[in-house]
Parts: C-alpha cells; structure tokens; sequence
C-alpha cells in the first residue's frame, strides 16, 4: 500500500485544474515571486498553510446548520466552551475571530513595556504581539531544533539553561510570562514532551513565572507523546492533553488548525484573573464575549472538531500521510527537517539551493521555482518571515532556511502527495539552474505576506 488509508470516505469533491506552463510562469511573476500573492485559481495543490484549510466532516456541517445566531448567550458559545473544558480541561474560555485575536488580548495583558517573552520559538504573530505591547520575544529553544538533521524526538523541548539565563540577566521580575508552543511550527512542526511541560512547571513555581501555551497544534503534539514518550503508549489523547494543559496558567489557541474548521479562535485559561480582563476586553476588538468575532454556526463547528481532532486514528492517519511526502522526498536525497512534523515536510533550502547566498532568499526562491513547475503552493520560512533586529534593523538569518510543504487536514489525497514530490525531485536534479531573488519591495510589518521580489539572472 502506498501511504496511509484514509479512516473517511468523500462525500463532496472540489474540481482543480493544472494551469499550463505558460500561466504559471506569468501568474508567479505577477505575484513578484512570493506564493501569498498568487490567485488560489491559479494554484493547483495548496499547501501554503494547514491554517482553515481544513475538510470539515458531516457531522461538522451538521452542527452548522443548527448554529444558533443569537447576540448573546448563544447555544453554540455553550457547546464551544464545554468542548474546550472537556478536551483541554480549561475552565475558563474566551472565542475569538482567530488565533491572532487571541495573542493581542493575552499577550497584550499579560507584557509590560520593556518586558521580557521567553519562548521555545518565535511564531510570525505571536512575536507581533508582544512587540506591539512593548515587549521582546526571545528562544530558548533546545540548539537540537536548529539542526535540520538532528533526529530527536521532541525537538520542541525548552532549554532550562536558556530560560535561566535570560532570569539572570534580567531578573524575574522582568519575565512578563513563559511561552510554549506545542508541536512547533517554525521548527518543523516539531514536538514538546510531557517531561520538559511537567518540569518546566516546577521551573516557572520557583519564580511564580506564568505559563501560557501556544495549544494551535496541540492534539498533533499529544499524537507525538503517545507515540514517543514511555508510559503515554496506550492513553486516550484527551487525557494526554488534560495532563499538558494542567501545567499551563492559559492557552491562546487558533481553531484554524487542529479544530478543523475554516475560522475561529479562542483563549482558556485557569486563571479567574486573565479570565476577567479578556472577557472585558474582547468586547472592544473582538465581539461580545459569547461570540468573539465568531458565528454561532463557526462556533459549533469548532465544538465538533475540537473532539474529532483529538482521535487517535484520525491523528495517526494524518501525522502518516505527512511521513509519507517526507518520505518520498528523503529516499530522493532532498533535505528535509528530521524527524518528520505533524503539519507539514519543512525542505532545507540551504541544502537545495547551496550555491545562493542568504540575501538572495533561497527558501523563498525554491517556493517559487515549485509553483512554476507543478503550481503546487508553498511557503517561505526562513529569513524573510523572520524579518529585521528591531534594534539595528538588519535582516536576521536564521540557522533553519526553509520550505513548508503544508499539509490540509483531510483535503488531499496520497496521490497530490507523490504529484508534489515528483515535481520537487524533479527540480532538485537540476537545481545548479535556479537563480536567486531580489527583494524589491518590503513591507514594515510581517514582510512576508507581501514582499516582492524579482528573478536575478545567471
Ligand atoms: N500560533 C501558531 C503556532 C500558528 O501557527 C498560528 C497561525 C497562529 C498562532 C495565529 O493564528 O492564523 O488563527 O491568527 N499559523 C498559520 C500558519 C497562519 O500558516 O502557520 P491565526
């Protein structure tokens, strides 16, 4: 059998179509070289992002038919809290439009100018929001999750080294909160154990330092325990997740992911104190606090795919079908981060394109030169997502230079998967031809989205 059998059948297809090679080479020049400026119809497999991508499930659009619209109160903002409370065993819940959403009310409450954000690694947003409060987000992160080729198996793992240091240096006071990301995005989709979660607390009590989760990938995280760590071999996923939740004061959680749905979000927490002010708060930005900037029908989706995304053999079909691009790619040759992630194959442009110098944007280069190939869509994760030193406005080159083959929960079947690998393998035999990129234009905030570039010759 070529890759995972799929635990569902389709009930409703989507038609795609392969632009010609022509269009492809204008639609990308008009897009100046970046895939988030591309039109999705031009786009023929999308895996720009895992983000409200998904395929919802019957029983999803079941519950959306019976969503119910009402400004306040709403049956749906019930189901959507009890669903939060039983899966992640937070009491207190608050939606909003989106993961973003979330990262303004939490982060935004809880940093004070010129505070400190400790965090295994970076995200695009959440760094935007701390920084937007006057703080500063900083890794610490295990060095084993800057090395692509570096197998071990919970590469998400903070260092307490690290986070020392950084209490030394600026005293705890200084620390606004300690932030973990579950099942790391920007290293691969790369996971925390339950061991580093359960010390890390012990760590935090010390220095009464508050824990908040980034919990978006958090089911495909606790997938990884089971499967990985001694003693969690035969747990349900539920409790795993309870287990980690418990050693967190709060989580902000985008529903985009591991929800399944297409929009939504929310913040949890333990805490009577976080909960109070957001719930104050997201009244001004979001909506009132029984909806949040969702729809009701959004909201019942959500409470649905909440408890459909923390079964096991819905998580092992999708964290297989990802091994199985990465697998395509790495009997290939072509480098990808190891172990394998949950949400996506990360390729190591740096080993694809060596012959570029960084400011000619390999990773972005190589997602350009995919789509024009096969108008298979990716995405740049390297050098031009992380953006500038705010201090001394240089571009920061971070040791990983990536490319994320995002995977779409439950849209794509195991065949677009060997399409896409063939098309990248077939690049990879004639890589000595590609050709770096300039970056014509460049916006000050989250650059990536809408940079553009142009082709530099041989
Ligand atoms: N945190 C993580 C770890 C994320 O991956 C994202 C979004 C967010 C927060 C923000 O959530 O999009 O709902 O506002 N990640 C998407 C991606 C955009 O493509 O990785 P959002």
């Amino acid at each position: 059998m070529n890759g995972p059998v799929e635990p569902f059948k389709i009930k409703m297809v989507e038609h795609v179509k392969i632009p010609s090679e022509k269009r492809r080479k204008e639609a990308i020049r008009n897009a100046g070289f970046n895939t988030f400026l591309l039109y999705s119809d031009d786009v023929f497999i999308d895996l720009l992002t895992d983000s409200g991508t998904t395929a919802m499930s019957d029983n999803q659009w079941a519950g959306m038919m019976l969503g119910d619209e009402a400004y306040a109160g709403s049956k749906s903002f019930y189901n959507f809290e009890k669903a939060i409370q039983d899966v992640l065993g937070y009491k207190y819940v608050v939606p909003t439009h989106q993961g973003r959403g979330a990262e303004h009310l939490m982060y935004g409450h809880l940093t004070n100018p010129g505070q400190i954000v400790p965090r295994n690694m970076y995200f695009t947003t959440s760094k935007a929001h701390v920084e937007l409060a006057g703080g500063t987000m900083l890794d610490v992160i295990i060095d084993d999750a800057h090395d692509p080729e570096n197998e071990n198996p919970f590469k998400g793992n903070l260092d307490f080294k690290k986070l020392q240091n950084l209490i030394d240096k600026y005293g705890p006071e200084k620390i606004a909160f300690v932030n973990v990301e579950l099942n790391v995005n920007m290293s691969g989709g790369q996971p925390v154990s339950m061991k580093n979660l359960r010390e890390l607390k012990e760590f935090c009590d010390k220095y009464k330092l508050k824990i908040i989760f980034d919990a978006t990938r958090s089911s495909e995280n606790a997938y990884f325990i089971r499967e990985r760590e001694k003693g969690y071999e035969n747990t349900p996923i539920i409790d795993i997740l309870r287990e980690m939740m418990s050693y967190s004061d709060g989580c902000i959680y985008s529903a985009k992911k591991d929800c399944l749905v297409n929009m939504g979000g929310f913040l949890a927490t333990h805490n009577k104190d976080i909960f109070e002010y957001t719930r104050g708060m997201v009244v001004l930005f979001e909506g009132l606090h029984t909806y949040g900037g969702m729809a009701g029908r959004d909201m019942e989706a959500v409470a649905r795919g909440l408890r459909e995304g923390a079964e096991y053999e819905y998580l092992k079909y999708r964290i297989n079908q990802v091994r199985y691009l990465g697998e395509l790619l790495m009997k290939a040759g072509v480098s990808i981060v190891k172990p394998i992630g949950s949400h996506g194959v990360f390729i190591d442009a740096l080993k694809f394109l060596p012959h570029l110098p960084r400011d000619q944007w390999p990773a972005q280069t190589l997602s350009a030169a995919i789509y024009e190939d096969s108008a298979v869509r990716t995405m740049e994760r390297g050098a031009v997502s992380k953006g500038r030193d705010k201090e001394t406005g240089e571009n920061i080159f971070p040791k990983l230079e990536l490319v994320r083959l995002t995977i779409p929960r439950r849209v794509y079947t195991n065949t677009h998967m060997e399409y896409t690998a063939e098309s990248i393998i077939r690049l990879y035999k004639k890589r000595d031809s590609i050709t770096g990129l300039k970056m014509v234009f460049e916006p000050k905030h989250l650059r990536f989205f809408q940079a553009r570039f142009e082709q530099l010759s041989l």
